[in-house]
């Protein structure tokens, strides 16, 4: 069995929250959101992964490299133009030869990992396999209609009248059957070949597609709030490990992970909570479900349920909650007169001040 992990297009949707322009490096406890994806298949026993890319082809490979850290190999696909998933598949075609494969969309994110599913479709090896989830808005995903024994009636792509709450997850399990079916469609409405609609082709042609509903999934929709709640949940799941160095005046409370070259000085941290490579927190408070990347400094300021990136710099700031500040921003105190709130903020940045 093989993986394609798709892993083209952009991140406009978390802007200006990253510089990365491949949402799938968007990172996630420190980690970028495609490591996860990829751990994920090893530990299923998939390591033979070919990662389809476009536009910001060297951003991942430069994060990726030939897959050996993961204990996997990665082949690079190129897909010159951002067509669709069904598209992709096509484009792999040769690579896939007539494998099973999963299909593992880079932005995506499914808690506890995709093993007994795996296992499960090496099994029982329908003509292919989907995840649903429950969702709050399907008409932004892939909806399926299911019967009440659970056999999948049909599927849609971003419904404007969804036929039920359970949204297409972006991992799927395809035997050979699924490139008769890709060929076989028209684009969509949005000028994509979509891998709803070649799953709908293996429905009307009587193949089997067996859905599995799944909890714990998390994409960006662009939504702050689930970003810091996967976070969140990733952290949950950490080891405490303190590999920097922690001064006698400091405290560590619960998990926490303090990275290499990271120092804590006159503070008090409570986990879970990871402090980056290189990154210095000074007499400062570092709250539950936060992560601060690498080479920040953080001083003189309480941090909490916040996700920071690398190279920030937060300094007599008061309390900061709930935020997500992308890579070298500076939030400052200004205790002197005016007492006036100065701003260089990027494009679609968001501001909630206390006043
Ligand atoms: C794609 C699929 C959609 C699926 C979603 C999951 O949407 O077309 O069916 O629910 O991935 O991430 P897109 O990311 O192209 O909007």
């Amino acid at each position: 069995m093989k993986a394609l992990v798709l892993a083209g297009g952009t991140g406009s949707r978390l802007r200006p929250i990253t510089h990365t322009a491949a949402k799938q490096l968007v990172p996630v406890a420190n980690k970028p959101v495609l490591f996860y994806g990829i751990e994920s298949l090893v530990a299923a026993g998939v390591t033979e992964i070919g990662i389809v890319v476009g536009d910001t082809a060297e951003e991942i490979r430069a994060a990726v490299g030939d897959g050996a850290r993961f204990g996997a190999e990665v082949t690079y696909l190129r897909q010159e133009r951002p067509l669709g998933l069904a598209h992709a598949v096509l484009v792999a075609r040769e690579w896939l030869g007539d494998d099973d494969f999963v299909m593992y969309l880079g932005d995506n994110f499914v808690v506890g990992g995709i093993s007994g599913l795996v296992a499960d479709f090496r099994e029982h090896r329908p003509e292919a396999g989907i995840l649903l989830t429950k969702v709050s808005d399907p008409t932004v995903f892939g909806v399926a209609e299911l019967a009440a024994d659970g056999g999948v009636l049909s599927l849609q792509e971003k419904p404007s009248q969804p036929r039920s709450d359970l949204a297409l997850v972006g991992v799927y399990l395809f035997t050979p059957a699924v490139h008769e079916a890709v060929r076989a469609i028209e684009p969509s409405d949005r000028g994509e070949l979509e891998i709803t609609d070649a799953l709908q082709w293996l429905l009307d042609h009587d193949h089997a597609v067996q859905a599995t509903v799944v909890t714990g999934y998390w994409k960006d929709t662009g939504n702050v709030l689930d970003m810091l709640e996967v976070n969140r949940s990733v952290l949950d799941t950490l080891d405490g490990t303190v590999a920097g160095s922690v001064d006698a005046e400091s405290q560590l409370v619960g998990r926490v992970r303090v990275e290499e070259g990271a120092r804590v000085e006159r503070s008090r941290i409570v986990g879970p909570a990871v402090i980056g490579a290189g990154s210095v927190v000074r007499d400062s408070y570092i709250g539950p479900s936060t992560s601060v990347a690498g080479g920040c400094l953080i001083e003189g300021s309480e941090v909490e349920f916040s996700i920071v990136l690398d190279g920030c710099r937060i300094d007599r700031a008061g309390r900061i909650e709930g935020s997500l500040l992308g890579r070298t921003v500076h939030v400052t105190g200004a205790p002197r007169a005016p007492r006036a709130h100065r701003l260089v903020l990027g494009d679609h940045s968001r501001v909630h001040l206390t006043t």
